[in-house]
């Protein structure tokens, strides 16, 4: 079941402005980086209870952000549905027809399990799908 926003994603290209932005600018609490090695990004995260804004970057300048950047500099990037059970949320979901793209959630930011949707599945939007871990 969907049980919450967890986050909005903002792709950016350059990490260290952007982080200075929401952090001295807007005056968020910063919960710091991660590298996540399955999705190819850093993130920063900014917690906004109930919800977060996640800025990402290419890690080592490759994976699916980087191309994103290179056709269009920065931008929204995802919207993350958070789920208390993410397999179950991906069956029902794919038994009407959604494209995934990847066949299994794989491990995400704060030990999390995740899974996107494909954007032509939901009107052009990425959504992301996300079971937090233990450490949320
Ligand atoms: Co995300």
């Amino acid at each position: 079941m969907i049980t919450a926003l967890d986050h909005i994603a903002v792709a950016v290209p350059d990490l260290e402005k952007s982080i200075k932005r929401f952090l001295e600018d807007f005056g968020l609490e910063f919960e710091g980086t991660e590298e996540v090695e399955a999705a190819k990004t850093t993130t920063a995260f900014f917690p906004l209870p109930p919800t977060s804004i996640e800025l990402i970057h290419p890690l080592r300048g490759e994976g699916p952000v980087a191309k994103y950047l290179e056709k269009r500099g920065g931008g929204l990037h995802h919207l993350c549905f958070r789920s208390d059970n993410i397999h179950e949320d991906v069956e029902r979901l794919k038994a009407r027809g959604y494209q995934f793209l990847a066949d299994e959630p794989a491990p995400g930011a704060h030990g999390s399990l995740t899974i996107f949707i494909h954007p032509k599945s939901c009107d052009g939007v990425l959504i992301e799908l996300n079971q937090p871990g233990d450490e949320h």
